[in-house]
């Protein structure tokens, strides 16, 4: 079991400038928030660059914050961050508010993605909006085919069978990032920096850097999946 509340916390000064995916992520989730909206709701939102960067572009009355660390400093009095852990759902956190944006940017694979639908359901507006963007079936795949280990990451038609239910219009696409590093030093040091930590507890030896140079050419690729819907109201 990864520590991932620990790894990212770690990685707290180093993840903005080593996280080239998931920045490029909040980018594109950005392009799918285009209207107004009354109260939002972010998940793992670390120290608040995604979410400043929706406060900056649309109008809100109340924006809540969620992360499993305490990034509370991070955030200014636009916000009302939380700190929880989302596997521990509690919902008297809200404030019985009726959220009609929920977003959130590369979190939910740590997630178990129905049970936080399920609860998501409970603090949805009549007319809500879900927007997220999560990592696919390839995400670092050389990790998981040289090592073993990864995440159990969700397929497009498993987190379409999953929002069904309780969705419309749902929007799902995917892109594919691949990253060239200088040396495989250079490419497990990205991995640590931007709280990637998908190999904790696993030894790096010599071997495992000549083979990601000699096999995988310094290379690491990323499965991201983007999706937007509307609630089934
Ligand atoms: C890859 S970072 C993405 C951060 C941010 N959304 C961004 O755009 O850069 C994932 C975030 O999810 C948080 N997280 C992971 N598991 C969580 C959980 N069970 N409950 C709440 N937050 C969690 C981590 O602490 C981290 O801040």
């Amino acid at each position: 079991m990864y520590d991932v509340a620990n790894s990212f916390f770690k990685a707290k000064n180093t993840y903005y400038s080593n996280a080239i995916v998931q920045i490029d992520m909040r980018k594109i989730l950005l392009s799918e928030i285009n209207q107004h909206y009354n109260n939002i709701l972010e998940l793992g939102s670390n120290r608040g660059e995604f979410s400043k960067m929706i406060a900056s572009k649309i109008k809100f009355n109340n924006f809540y914050c969620v992360d499993i660390n305490d990034f509370s400093n991070d955030y200014d009095k636009r916000f009302t961050f939380i700190k929880q852990d989302l596997n521990d759902f509690k919902i008297n956190k809200f404030n019985n508010i009726k959220f009609d944006l929920i977003t959130s940017n590369a979190c939910f694979q740590w997630l178990d993605l129905k049970k936080i639908i399920t609860n998501l359901n409970i603090i949805s507006d009549k007319k809500s909006n879900l927007i997220f963007s999560t990592f696919g079936v390839n995400n670092l795949w050389q990790i998981k085919e040289h090592f073993g280990v990864g995440l159990k990451y969700l397929s497009i038609s498993d987190i379409e069978q999953i929002l069904k239910p309780h969705y419309q219009n749902i929007k799902i696409f995917e892109k594919d990032y691949e990253l060239n590093f200088s040396s495989s030093i250079e490419l497990f040091r990205h991995l640590k920096l931007s709280g990637v930590n998908a190999f904790s507890g696993v030894f790096l030896g010599k071997n495992d850097l000549k083979i990601f140079n000699d096999k995988y050419h310094n290379t690491l690729n990323y499965h991201a999946i983007f999706v937007s819907a509307s609630n089934l109201f």
